[in-house]
């Protein structure tokens, strides 16, 4: 019905014993982000209303997530899945609206699953997420009515051998209009074999008031999947990643191997880019067209633009790679590296801050932050801007076609002129000429007849 507002219960209460764990299950991470974040992300993207129930470890829980606009219910003590959504219905007013009920330890569910599960709800009153499973036990299972509507679902533990035999099995997950749940809410009893209000005798429930109950199947047992232990906890990781390395290959990249990609934010590539193995992209990264990104790369929040290489082992943070250049291996561009096209740097290099103007290259052992450093600059071996007194950050401008010879110090603030060199072994603390030599070094000598010291005899 247009006009209502959809909420999402989320039921996040549970302890998670086989964790073995310190952490609250929903806090676990999946793909670098707790489970919980994940459902919380899918609740925003339909653009629920969000209620978290909460239980064991809940100011934990609650302070992992202190921005966002979360209505947080607390379950003090866990007394089933129908008992964690009637402590949270009664902030839900509109009996209009409309409820999903998800869990905070089922994170690879879809957005568009859901709206399925929701529009068919918007007909019924109240619909289920179930899916055929190949092995059932554990899990409530689906019974269906002549016409196909969910009936009742009955927990593995009160079932009987025929109801044991049926495969489609129920996810947890469900869509109602609030009027109808809170309704059948309030008439759960809890004489069952767990001495628990059950969420899923909603279903009977709703059946006997005369509502045809849908059941929406999932495409895959994975995508409603519950993690309680650690093993679980990797097979969901292991799905997430191939989900997320799927959609690269969709937008046209070639990994070298997608079991070994991780991708946790949103990337964007663009033609012919290609991913070697054991690379991790985190944040928003877009990379632009014939892109090659080297063996064991980090990449945080940051852009590669066309024809770039990134070599093995570099790690990129907040970072942007002009078009051409070629960065590594062995490179650490921090947050604020700014390098236009062309530009090479090369292996033990790290770059903080700083812009490196069209063609410039600075390819070994070297530390530029805080600096400017102008087109077709040429950085020599283990040069260092000295850009830190202890107390203030200070700036390196090196103007164009300069040429700074190796093992320089560049003491900020400092401005190296235009086309100018700078002697290798140089402390450069004052700003030099354009277009001139400077040298600042102590001047070579030797001392004639000079002895090395000699060891005293041993005993
Ligand atoms: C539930 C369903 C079952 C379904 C299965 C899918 C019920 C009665 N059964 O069983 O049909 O096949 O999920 O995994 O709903 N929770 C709370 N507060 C509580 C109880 C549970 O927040 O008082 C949370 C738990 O943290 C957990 C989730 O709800 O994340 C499911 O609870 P759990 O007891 O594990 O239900 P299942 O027995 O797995
Ligand atoms: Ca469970």
């Amino acid at each position: 019905m247009s006009g209502s507002t959809l909420h999402s219960i989320i039921l996040a209460a549970g302890k998670g014993t086989r964790m073995n764990s310190n952490l609250p299950k929903v806090l676990q991470p999946l793909a670098g982000q707790p489970l919980l974040g994940h459902v919380l992300d899918v609740a925003k993207s339909l653009g629920a209303e969000i209620h978290v129930v909460v239980g064991h470890g809940a100011q934990q829980v609650q302070d992992t997530f202190p921005d966002s606009k979360i209505n947080w219910v607390m379950q003090t003590e866990q007394n089933g899945t129908g008992h964690a959504v009637q402590v949270a219905i009664p902030n839900i007013e509109n009996d209009q609206d409309m409820i999903v009920v998800l869990y905070g330890d089922v994170p690879l569910i879809k957005a568009s699953t859901l709206q399925g599960l929701i529009s068919q709800a918007e007909t019924c009153g109240l619909a289920i997420l179930t899916v055929e499973a190949n092995d059932p036990s554990g899990y409530g299972r689906i019974v269906r009515d002549a016409n196909a509507f969910a009936e009742r679902i009955v927990e593995h533990k009160d079932a009987n051998s025929q109801e044991l035999a049926i495969k489609e099995i129920n996810s947890g997950i469900l869509a109602g209009r609030a009027g109808l749940l809170r309704e059948c809410l309030a008439k759960l009893k809890n004489n069952n074999a767990q001495g628990e209000y059950y969420l899923t005798d909603v279903v009977e429930l709703a059946n006997q008031q005369g509502t045809q109950v849908a059941a929406v199947s999932a495409e895959t047992e994975t995508e409603v999947a519950g993690v309680n232990d650690k093993l679980q906890l990797s097979q969901v990781e292991a799905a997430y990643r191939q989900r997320r390395a799927e959609e690269l290959l969709h937008q046209g990249a070639t990994l070298a191997d997608p079991s070994r990609v991780d991708v946790r934010g949103n990337v964007t590539v663009g033609k012919d880019v290609f991913i070697d193995i054991n690379v991790v992209l985190k944040g928003n990264i877009k990379l632009d067209d014939n892109v090659v990104i080297g063996p064991n790369c980090v990449i945080i929040e940051s852009q590669v633009e066309q024809d770039a290489i990134i070599k093995a082992n570099s790690i990129l943070e907040y970072a942007h790679v002009g078009p051409r250049a070629t960065v590594g291996p062995f490179a650490r561009l921090r947050p604020e590296a700014f390098l236009g096209s062309d530009v090479r740097v090369g292996n033990f290099v790290e770059v903080k801050k700083s812009v490196l103007a069209k063609g410039a290259k600075v390819n070994h052992l070297t530390y530029i932050g805080d600096a400017q450093i102008g087109a077709n600059v040429n950085v020599g071996a283990g040069t260092v801007t000295c850009n830190y007194d202890g107390v203030n950050k200070h700036k390196t401008v090196i103007k164009e076609d300069s040429f700074i010879g190796s093992g320089t110090m560049l003491v900020a603030p400092v401005e190296i002129g235009k086309a100018s060199t700078i002697a290798a072994g140089s402390v450069i603390t004052k700003d030099t000429p354009a277009e001139e030599l400077t040298i600042a070094r102590v001047k070579q000598k030797t001392v004639p007849g000079w002895k090395r010291p000699e060891k005293k005899d041993k005993i």
